[in-house]
């Protein structure tokens, strides 16, 4: 699936025939979540395990369109295995991204607790700053299937609420993995001021929307609240940040 300015038939039409001539003059095309790549490996695609969680759990041309993100996602999931600390995601709508790496990493089995925060009810209008809301982020029984698709999970604590003042009711001390998708800079700042601290050295960060051009803000109000702790985050190819936290000095 791709995001386009224009969705019209003939502007749908010209990216398939481009993608269909891409095919004809390159070994190899990827071409999906407004990516398009020529002739790469892709060799996590041989990772049997992560591609059986990703088809899984992808329940819609949507998801199924994020599969470079997901490597993303399981990558840092994965990178932290010795890293002290809990999983953390703020921004979970359906559980897509956690239920992918929770399935990848066989969460169950981990001496760990990964901590699910969202209002399950939309982006709060007092934290929705580039009025990002979507009524798709409060569809009827959003947050009784989230509760069902997680409930294998032992270790998983759903907390319903508006980030951060939903953290006084559950907040992991130390922090290895934090996944950042609310879709508002307010949001995500108000919880980089309380979770950053509790990243252990070596945690890792992933920003979903900051290198995405509707979601500028983000990117301004996340490099300065990085930048102003010394740190940096890396713009990927997917529109993704990722951060991987320094020792203090
Ligand atoms: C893009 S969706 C998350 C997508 C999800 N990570 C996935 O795997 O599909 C953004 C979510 O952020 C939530 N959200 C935004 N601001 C919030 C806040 N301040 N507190 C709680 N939830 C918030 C919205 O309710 C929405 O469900």
């Amino acid at each position: 699936m791709f995001y386009l300015k224009r969705s019209d038939p003939e502007a749908v039409g010209f990216l398939k025939e481009s993608i269909a001539r891409f095919r004809s003059m390159f070994h190899t095309v990827f071409a999906a979540d407004n990516v398009i790549l020529f002739n790469r490996t892709l060799g996590f695609r041989n990772d049997a395990r992560f591609m059986d969680a990703f088809n899984r759990n992808a329940r819609n041309r949507q998801e199924a369109s994020l599969l470079l993100r997901l490597n993303t996602i399981a990558w840092a999931g994965a990178q932290v295995s010795h890293i002290p600390g809990d999983f953390v995601e703020c921004g979970v709508w359906r559980g897509f991204c956690s239920a992918v790496l929770m399935d990848y990493l066989n969460f169950d089995r981990l001496d760990r607790k990964f901590y699910l925060y969202d209002t399950f009810e939309g982006i709060p209008s007092e934290y929705d700053s580039e009025k990002h809301d979507s009524p798709l982020f409060r569809e009827a029984g959003l947050y009784d299937s989230v509760l069902q698709r997680f409930a294998r999970f032992p270790n998983a604590t759903i907390v319903r609420g508006v980030v951060p003042e939903s953290f006084s009711e559950a907040l992991p001390d130390r922090i290895a993995f934090l996944h950042l998708d609310m879709n508002s800079s307010k949001s995500e700042i108000a919880a980089l001021e309380v979770l950053f601290d509790r990243i252990s050295s070596g945690g890792v960060v992933v920003f979903d929307d900051y290198g995405w051009t509707g979601y500028r803000a983000q990117q301004v109000a996340e490099d300065r609240f990085v930048q102003a702790r010394g740190h940096r985050i890396l713009e990927l190819p997917t529109g993704q940040g990722l951060l991987v936290k320094q020792p203090s000095p």
